[in-house]
């Protein structure tokens, strides 16, 4: 390729990232073998759009936590002077959830599945495993308050990660009750933490007045600090009893799945929408960002979002981060056959031969570069092509072909007509 001069050079936006083969290979199929697990668990895929009213995560996800404080990418120019604030989807959860109230959906069923993948937007700062457009993997079960699906919703998390090749990974689990059990458990926090007050972050100090939850969120580390020291917290004591009824046999059908769940009573989630459930699932192949995906029980969102009362449980778990924590990666599979012509004047029986195995359904390609055989051949082998068509004058006259085998490195003459089933005779060797 020729270089020529640029006034300015572009870059991607900080925090996003570009994809080029194999990784895209490995991102597709990473995403098609989630879907047929989804699929397995009786999942159906929605497509929601990128663009949301801001107001449905402010309401949904809560004014002091971080995505909506900090992190929301609003779309600067609203369609046809839209009175709402824009933005780029932080989230799947509250997403699903409008189009849930939207299209009326609990007038025409009592209970749902939904999965969704596609990319979500966050302001963080980036860093290894933080982007600022990452990809979800979710799911979304809507209209059922029942301990079974909160144990197969977990199942259904860590079955994916196993799946998809992560061997090792934690499930953290807690607790946070019921819509009462929450508001005692905020209060219970606030008295445990006022003496601490002056010591934690600004954000902090305000986060304790507005919604004490949430300073568990913090990443400074005066304030993790603090927090670490409330030893009280396994005590409990602001769970009603239906919740610790329901924690108890939660944990007990987890045993029964032997499904290892840690529990972890500072997990608290930085989304307001939770109730009940909560879980983390994390991996110590990540480093900081070490969650792989995380759900829970949102049994009021609907009903705040403008719903009927419907209970829900969900996950989302992070793409880029699944990749990142890949033990081995995945080789793609080979392309199929590359095309080599020596002689321009072969050149259009090259392309009938392409167009015959395309016909049949074998990935193929040809050179459009003029480029010498020795060149054409290093081009597929750095491809990565399984086999090698080579048609010469020779070959031409004679009505035959010489089929080079691109893993055994050798070659033979083969008549054109016999192409296709030695071809077929060849990968479905591969394939056993
Ligand atoms: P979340 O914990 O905010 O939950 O995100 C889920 C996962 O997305 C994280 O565990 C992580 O793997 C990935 N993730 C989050 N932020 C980033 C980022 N900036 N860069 C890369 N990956 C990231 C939710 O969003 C909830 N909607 C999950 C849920 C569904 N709860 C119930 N249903």
């Amino acid at each position: 390729m020729t270089g020529f001069l640029m006034e300015k050079t572009y870059t991607s936006v900080r925090g996003t990232q570009d994809l080029s083969p194999p990784e895209t290979h490995l991102f597709n199929l990473l995403a098609s073998k989630a879907r047929r697990v989804f699929r397995l668990y009786g999942y159906e895929e929605v497509l929601l759009p990128l663009l949301e009213e801001e107001a449905i995560f402010v309401r949904a996800v809560g004014e002091t936590t971080d995505i909506v404080e900090k992190q929301m990418l609003r779309v600067v120019r609203n369609l046809e002077n839209a009175k709402e604030d824009i933005v780029l989807r932080p989230e799947g959860t509250a997403q699903v959830a409008r189009y849930f109230i939207e299209n009326s959906l609990y007038k025409k069923g009592d209970f749902y599945k939904f999965c969704y993948f596609g990319p979500m937007f966050r302001g963080e700062r980036p860093q290894r495993g933080r982007l600022r457009q990452f990809h979800h993997l979710g799911a979304e079960a809507i209209g059922s308050f029942n301990v079974f699906l909160d144990a197969e919703i977990m199942e259904l998390a860590l079955k994916i990660l196993d799946v998809l090749g992560i061997k090792e990974k934690k499930l953290e689990l807690n607790f946070l009750g019921c819509s009462k059990d929450k508001e005692r458990f905020k209060e219970f926090l606030k008295e445990e933490l006022c003496g601490f007050r002056e010591r934690f972050c600004k954000d902090c100090q305000r986060r304790l007045e507005k919604n004490p939850l949430r300073v568990f969120d913090c990443k400074e580390e005066i304030c993790r600090d603090i927090t670490q020291r409330i030893s009280s917290l396994e005590k409990r004591s602001y769970l009603c009893s239906d919740c610790r009824d329901y924690f108890k046999e939660l944990r007990k059908i987890l045993d029964e799945l032997k499904i290892m769940a840690e529990v972890n009573f500072r997990l608290v989630r930085g989304l307001d929408y939770y109730t009940h459930t909560v879980f983390e699932i994390t991996s110590s192949r990540l480093g900081a960002q070490n969650a792989l995906g995380a759900g829970g029980r949102y049994n009021h969102l609907i009903k705040d979002l403008g719903g009927p009362q419907t209970p829900a449980v969900g996950f989302a778990l992070g793409l880029e981060r699944i990749m990142l924590a890949l033990e081995e990666k995945v080789v793609p599979e080979p392309l199929g056959v590359f095309v080599a012509v020596v002689g321009s004047s072969f050149y259009k029986e090259g392309i009938k031969i392409l167009e015959t195995l395309r016909r049949n359904q074998f990935s193929s390609d040809i050179d459009y570069c003029v480029k010498s055989l020795k060149g054409q051949l290093r081009y597929a082998e750095k491809k990565g092509f399984r086999f090698v068509v080579i048609l010469g004058e020779e070959e031409f006259k004679q009505g035959v072909l010489v089929l080079r085998d691109m893993q055994g490195s050798f070659q033979e003459r083969i008549k054109k007509d016999q192409l296709i089933d030695i071809l077929s005779l060849r990968l479905a060797r591969d394939a056993k």
